[in-house]
């Protein structure tokens, strides 16, 4: 087969080469993405007279075509012709002969496969976006379910202080807010037309790099050719993106495959999210969680994939570029399916109220409720922390807890204390007491409920 580029060769290139270099077979997915850009390529071609109106029409007509027919898979695809760009170039003249050859005027392969990845991952940004956002909502769902449930909340995974159960559900919302906010700054820059550099150095041809930026919805158009044919960093910030919605996902994973474990016995999982084991008949395990906990890997090592590819390339374009498509697909698709899995596990899991609730005295969680009631006695917080400290490991001597104390005991510790101390001793009365901005007490959580369901609908 003839290459677009073969009029300086005289000899055929080695096979061995062809399947070397190709990129058909994973850059195929690019073909929507590289229609529309050459769509509005042609277009421009003829508002400004580098073609007739026609021809632009006979090639957008014809490029309509070939969409549909890859999308229908009845589009063959070869290693031969290397990519998914001369692909379906070649398809164009093939079928319009003369008119397709003019298609690539003014533009080269490489502001062409910038453009197609900034289109692609703008979409990929927008899905995205909306799948973080259906999970935050499977998130502010179980709020009102849990209701009324306490539950501990742990440092170094040892019992801390006690906090209401949607305060946790509202810590994820926040996360996965902060990776939707840093999508939509990625956005920012991946929205910048890279159409019309050209090679490396723009074009000698009266190109209007502003109406095909206009006419794919990009905000503004690059400025200096030379940086367009190199530049990746959208990428690598995508791919960043990611890494962090994964790093979140792999700590809610953690939380719920401990909280499920018999020692923890939080959580009641659905059958239809875990699976059980193939020798050991009472087994349940929380496979799902386990694999996007897993999954994280192929998502974060795009990260360093990318900067190494990147690293000390020479402006402008290179081959290696090429590999840049294999890191950000693998991190969209995994991020992808597990966004898509994730709110039916959250909606569908239970919290064993009762299992909670029979151990949530354990583990003085209300000791620092207890520090902050003498700090408002007047005792200086340091003092309070000694006192406190000294009452629990006198419990822990005698088995007890706090609110098991006399007031004459406590009063012997310290003598500020009086009746009241019993309105914050014990869990459920340490969550309340808590008041300030954000904190997980009841109070303040319910209104921050309320602001999520706002928010969200
Ligand atoms: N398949 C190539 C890539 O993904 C397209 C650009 C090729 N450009 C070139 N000058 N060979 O990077």
């Amino acid at each position: 087969m003839a290459k677009a580029w073969g009029g300086r060769f005289q000899q055929a290139t080695d096979s061995r080469v062809e399947s070397f270099t190709e990129s058909i077979s994973f850059d195929q997915r690019l073909f929507e993405v590289d229609v529309q850009g050459s769509q509005a390529h042609a277009k421009m071609l003829a508002a400004v007279g580098l073609i007739t109106e026609q021809e632009s029409r006979l090639i957008c007509e014809t490029l309509d075509q070939i969409r549909q027919e890859i999308a229908e898979g009845r589009f063959p695809f070869s290693a031969e012709l290397e990519d998914i760009h001369m692909h379906i170039e070649s398809a164009l003249i093939a079928r319009i002969g003369d008119v397709g050859r003019k298609l690539h005027t003014g533009r080269s392969r490489n502001d062409q496969v910038s453009t197609d990845l900034k289109l692609y991952v703008r979409r990929a940004i927008d899905e995205l976006d909306g799948l973080l956002e259906d999970l935050q909502k499977a998130f502010v769902g179980r709020c009102d379910q849990d209701a009324g449930v306490i539950l501990p909340g742990y440092t170094h995974l040892q019992r801390a202080q006690p906090v209401a159960a949607a305060h946790y559900w509202l810590a994820y919302c926040e996360k996965f807010q902060r990776d939707r906010e840093r999508l939509a700054d990625c956005r920012k820059r991946v929205n910048i037309s890279p159409l019309g550099a050209a090679a490396l150095a723009g074009s000698s041809l009266p190109i209007d790099r502003h109406m095909t930026a206009n006419l794919l919805q990009f905000d503004s158009v690059a400025a200096n050719s030379l940086d367009v044919s190199s530049d990746r960093d959208y990428l690598v910030e995508f791919v960043f993106c990611l890494s962090l919605v994964s790093a979140h996902l792999s700590t809610w994973c953690e939380e719920w495959i401990i909280w499920f474990t018999t020692e923890f016995g939080f959580l009641r999982l659905p059958d239809a999210y875990t699976t059980g084991s193939s020798i050991m008949p009472q087994k349940r395990n929380p496979d799902v969680l386990e694999l996007i906990r897993g999954k994280t890997a192929r998502v974060m090592a795009a990260v360093p994939q990318l900067l190494i590819l990147l690293k000390s390339l020479p402006m402008a374009y290179n081959r290696d570029l090429q590999e840049d498509k294999l890191a950000m697909f693998a991190a969209f698709d995994t991020i992808k399916v597990c966004l898509e899995l994730a709110p039916a596990v959250v909606a569908g899991a239970e919290l064993k109220v009762d299992q909670i609730q029979s151990r949530l005295e354990d583990g003085f969680l209300d000791a620092t409720a207890l520090m902050e009631y003498l700090i408002r006695k007047g005792v200086p917080m340091r003092s309070g922390h000694e006192t406190v400290g000294q009452l629990v490991a006198r419990c822990e001597g005698t088995g007890s807890r706090l609110a098991d104390l006399t007031l004459a005991e406590l009063q012997n510790s310290c003598s500020v204390i009086t009746e009241d101390v019993y309105q914050v001793l014990g869990a459920a009365n340490a969550m309340r007491a808590l008041c300030s901005y954000g904190s997980g007490g009841e109070a303040s959580v319910l209104q921050r409920v309320n602001e999520w369901k706002k928010r969200l609908s």
